[in-house]
């Protein structure tokens, strides 16, 4: 299969990280194309193409167009590309966008495109190198007839391509912001707590970062439950009631979340582990509840 001649919309962290990967792997990348001239042009130096002027120009010169704007955008851009009637039959137009469905891209199809959404499964704080967008696993939705050369470009790019229905994105992108987003909020909680017992901010990250690594690395032995240890996985109940004191005193903002994670962590163990009844009670109570518990175990001790 022949490699298309791409133009890129959106020279952000993703229209660049892609646009230099694809370049480094052989595909032709006809031009790209901003909302001002001067990111255009920064961005044309930096992949070494043209600057397209205009959405006539670059869908007079690609096979494929990249739309790697904001989510916001795509409506808009997507109009006003079909509505310049340069759109050719059969032209590919992919978002990259991770919640939106090809269906923003419907007036692209209706003047005889073809559309999909790809969505690199990469957190992009900062334009990647082609070298570091390998191992990217992406997802895709949209017109099955252009699927095999999807899969080719993501193939091309040492990348893995899984698929998903179109009603499915938004719930996707929840996983997806959950598992990498709300892990560098977690990540921020910990060092404000670590930065309340005086451990300098620099610190408190490298130590964290230490420590979300080996876990990170954990959890590449199977199953998520096998990565997981501390008190609930060991149902230490003691120890829990220490750490929520600790918290309603000294961090209080931070005590729903502990609780509410704490409770998912549960559910992750309730199948894998025996009684964990104990645990159960001081998380998932309220706070008077958990008060008469506490004091009635103490009695009972
Ligand atoms: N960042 C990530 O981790 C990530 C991961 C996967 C997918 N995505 C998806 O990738 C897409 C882009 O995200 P990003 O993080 O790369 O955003 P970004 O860094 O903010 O880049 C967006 C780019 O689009 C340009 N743009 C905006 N409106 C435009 C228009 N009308 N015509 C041409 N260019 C226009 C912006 O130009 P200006 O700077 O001049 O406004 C900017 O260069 C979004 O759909 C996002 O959901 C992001």
């Amino acid at each position: 299969m022949k490699h298309f001649r791409i133009g890129i919309i959106g020279p952000g962290r993703v229209g660049l990280s892609l646009g230099s990967a694809l370049k480094a792997c052989g595909y032709p990348l006809y031009g790209v194309m901003g909302r001002m001239e001067a990111s255009s042009s920064e961005a044309a130096t930096r992949l070494g193409c043209a600057i397209a002027h205009s959405y006539r120009e670059i869908l007079e010169r690609s096979d494929l167009v990249l739309l790697c704007v904001p989510d916001k955008n795509l409506p808009q851009i997507a109009c006003s590309l079909a509505s310049s009637g340069a759109v050719k039959e059969e032209q590919i137009f992919l978002h990259v966008s991770g919640s939106l469905s090809s269906e923003v891209l419907r007036p692209l199809k209706d003047a005889g495109g073809r559309v999909g959404s790809l969505h690199p499964l990469r957190a992009f704080a900062a334009p990647l190198s082609a070298p570091d967008m390998a191992g990217t696993y992406f997802s895709f939705e949209g017109d099955t007839n252009i699927r095999p050369a999807v899969e080719k470009l993501t193939s091309d790019l040492k990348g893995f391509l899984f698929d998903l229905p179109a009603d499915g994105k938004a719930l996707y992108h929840a996983g997806a912001c959950m598992a990498s987003n709300y892990l560098v909020t977690l990540f921020a909680v910990a060092r404000d707590i670590f930065q309340r017992l005086g451990i300098p901010a620099d610190e408190a990250s490298k130590a964290i970062l230490s420590l979300v690594r080996g876990t990170v690395a954990n959890l590449a032995l199977g199953a998520p439950e096998k990565a997981l240890t501390g008190p609930v996985a060991r149902g230490d109940e003691e120890t829990i009631s220490a750490h929520l004191d600790a918290l309603r005193s000294r961090a209080p903002e931070y005590l729903q979340t502990y609780l509410t994670l704490g409770k998912a962590t549960l559910d992750l163990l309730a199948s894998a582990n025996g009684d964990m009844g104990a645990v159960a009670a001081l998380l998932t109570q309220s706070e008077d509840q958990r008060r008469t518990y506490l004091e009635a175990r103490k009695n009972h001790s």
